[in-house]
């Protein structure tokens, strides 16, 4: 029966990978959606998945959310020095501290005996504040990394859900709705052709940085975040996505 079960899902990572023509995709067993243990395994699965891919020397992204925050704890701790850095992908993002990006860029640092950086920059500030904050030494040295990074690992999530859990306001929320907003990733707001439609104010990475990376992995599951998922594949398409079968089976539905 274990048997079967595997072969099920590797046949269902093949359809996926070439329904949403994408790099590679890895899929956990169950929904995000019902049981919440599905996220624990999608940060373990990223985990082994990391491990096939890392070498010494490199800079890896990563942003927040409750699925980068399960890969950050299932992380063991390296007792041997490779040279990593890591940094946010985007600053501010959110209110809670727990799951923002600086803190898991933290955790994944000290985790992988490497270093990290973090970067400082509220959410919404005006157009002049975010500039001379850009100026500042500390935090263009961090963006210059951030342009650098060989490794991104990123949460996706459903637009009207991110733009919830932001505060977004009535009139910000029409107007995504009305661009026909679907899927968020490091605080951009994408439509079902995976088109940019919003985004955060906030300094970080930027769609055409995201585009160029080397090694970009999304990790997201739940039915409910499969149209999200479809969107941010149509942007990168040699993206490596580790999701679920809630929401592999519901992107099936969907093309
Ligand atoms: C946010 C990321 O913190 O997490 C977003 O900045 C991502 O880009 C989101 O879409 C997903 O969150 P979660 O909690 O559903 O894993």
């Amino acid at each position: 029966e274990l048997m079967d079960e595997v072969m099920g899902i590797s046949h269902l990572e093949e359809q996926i990978k070439q329904k949403l023509k994408i790099k590679k995709v890895i899929i956990v067993p169950g929904n995000s959606d019902d049981n919440k243990a599905v996220i624990k395994d999608i940060g373990k699965s990223t985990y082994k998945y990391l491990m096939s891919i890392l070498k010494d020397n490199v800079i890896i992204g990563v942003t927040g959310g409750n699925t980068m925050f399960e890969f950050a704890q299932c992380l063991p701790e390296f007792k041997k020095e490779k040279n990593i850095l890591v940094v946010p992908a985007r600053g501010g993002l959110g209110r809670e501290v727990e799951i923002q990006s600086n803190t898991i860029a933290a955790t994944v640092g000290k985790k992988l005996c490497g270093s990290y950086r973090l970067l400082h920059v509220p959410d919404n500030v005006g157009k002049d504040i975010m500039e001379s904050l850009m100026s500042e030494p500390d935090i263009n040295t961090t963006l210059e990394y951030i342009k650098n990074v060989n490794i991104l690992i990123f949460g996706i999530g459903k637009s009207e859900d991110m733009a919830e859990r932001r505060k977004m306001d009535l009139e910000g929320i029409r107007l995504i709705n009305s661009r026909g907003a679907v899927g968020e990733a490091f605080g951009h707001y994408f439509n079902r052709n995976g088109e940019k439609v919003y985004e955060t104010s906030t300094i970080g990475i930027t769609v055409e940085d995201f585009k160029s990376i080397e090694n970009a992995i999304g990790i997201a599951g739940g039915s409910k975040k499969a149209e999200a998922i479809i969107a941010i594949s149509k942007v990168k398409k040699d993206l490596v996505l580790i999701t679920d079968q809630g929401a592999a089976n519901k992107i099936l539905e969907l093309i």
